[in-house]
Order: structure tokens, then sequence, then C-alpha cells
């Protein structure tokens, strides 16, 4: 029955941004070379790769999370272009609030690392528990990534149901993949598990990954 007042409220919505960065092509070449220095002058890498009791991933090397304290322009560009993309993010799901309340919203990154992973490598489902937006930036993929080939899942976050009718069959995936595209940035919310699907091919797969903080701008 049609009535001006019939509402469709839609509450606690996943948010998932996708965003690219115009500049890749021209940074990606001083990002890769940035990291594979960082790699030989840091071997050892995070320490979760050398604790046995760790088995949140596989075949991969990890930097410290602390990637943003490091000097390189390359660097600090797709970084600045990671945290206006939450910023943007952020704003958008909060506009409401932010109007209503006559705020501006401010991003930092205040953890930031890159994976590189080899043949076969993958981070198995974890979430960002305490951030309210974490982020994956694809770096270099190779031609041979596809849907299940160095893809990014996200589950479900609902408690899982197997209605016996149809009307919730836009609930029904228990997953998203998202392919991994060079330049792509997703960005999403630190309580969503997520993993990556192991990745084979030429180059190896190398991402960015960061937690961010977001703060009232002050007056
Ligand atoms: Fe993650």
């Amino acid at each position: 029955m049609i009535n001006e007042k019939n509402h469709l409220y839609q509450f606690w919505p996943i948010v998932i941004g996708k965003f690219y960065n115009k500049e890749h092509d021209l940074i990606k070449k001083e990002l890769i070379d940035f990291f594979k220095n960082y790699e030989k002058k840091n071997s050892i890498g995070n320490k979760q790769l050398h604790d046995k009791n760790y088995t949140g991933n596989h075949n991969l090397y990890q930097s410290e999370y602390n990637l943003h304290t490091e000097e390189n322009s390359a660097l600090h560009k797709v970084l600045k272009f990671i945290a206006m993309s939450i910023l943007e993010t952020a704003k958008a799901v909060n506009k409401p609030w932010l109007e209503g309340n006559k705020k501006e919203l401010n991003v930092k990154l205040i953890e930031s690392w890159f994976i590189r992973y080899n043949q076969g490598g993958m981070v198995y489902p974890h979430n960002h528990g305490n951030f309210s937006w974490s982020c994956v930036y694809y770096v270099q993929t190779g031609k041979e990534a596809k849907k299940m080939n160095g893809s990014t899942y996200f589950l479900k976050p609902y408690h899982p149901q197997h209605p016996f009718d149809f009307g919730s069959n836009y609930m029904q995936k228990g997953q998203v993949t998202m392919e991994a595209e060079e330049g792509k940035l997703l960005v999403f919310p630190g309580h969503l598990f997520h993993g990556s699907h192991p990745f084979y091919g030429e180059d190896d797969r190398i991402i960015i990954s960061a937690n961010s903080y977001t703060e009232l701008k002050k007056n």
C-alpha cells in the first residue's frame, strides 16, 4: 500500500569502498624498489613470521607495522592516497552526523605495512578489530590474478542462517570476493573478517595494508 510515510530503514550497513590511484603506474617501480631494499635491510621482517604459534598466514614476507615512518616519496604519495580515500569513506557514511553536529573529520594512518607473497602465499581469515577503517592496496598483482588467484575475500559478519524461503536471498552470499588489481584500494571496516586467496604467478603479489584513526578536526 502506497503511503508517503512508508520507509525502509537500513541500519548497520557493511560498507566497502573501492578507489583507484591514478598515479599508480608512475610510482609502482619506485615502490617495488623501496620494498626490495626494505626487505634486504630487514630480512627478519614482522615477528609473526618467526612465531611458531602464529598460524595467521602462509609463505610470505611482511614488514613491520610502522611503514609510514620510512622515508620514501612514492610510499608517502600512496599513503596519502590511502588516507584521503579512507577520509572520503568516513565522511560519506557519517554525513548526517557530521552535518548535524557541524563537525569535520581527519584521518591518520597509525599502522601500515606491506606484504610480499611467495608462490602460493596467503593470509587466513582475520580482522583488524579495534579500528574503524582498514584497507588493502594492490601494488603488484601479475597478469595471472583472477577470482581464485590472489583475490581478497570478505566474510558475512552475521550469524549463519539458512532460511527455507526466498525472502532473504539478498543476504545469501557467505562471502564476497574482490579481485586484485594494481592501483586499487579497498577500504573496509576493521571488524570485518577477510583473507586472501593464494597467489601463483610470474611476479610476486605485493600489497600495502593500513589501520587508520579517524578524529574530529579541531576548529
Ligand atoms: Fe587484514
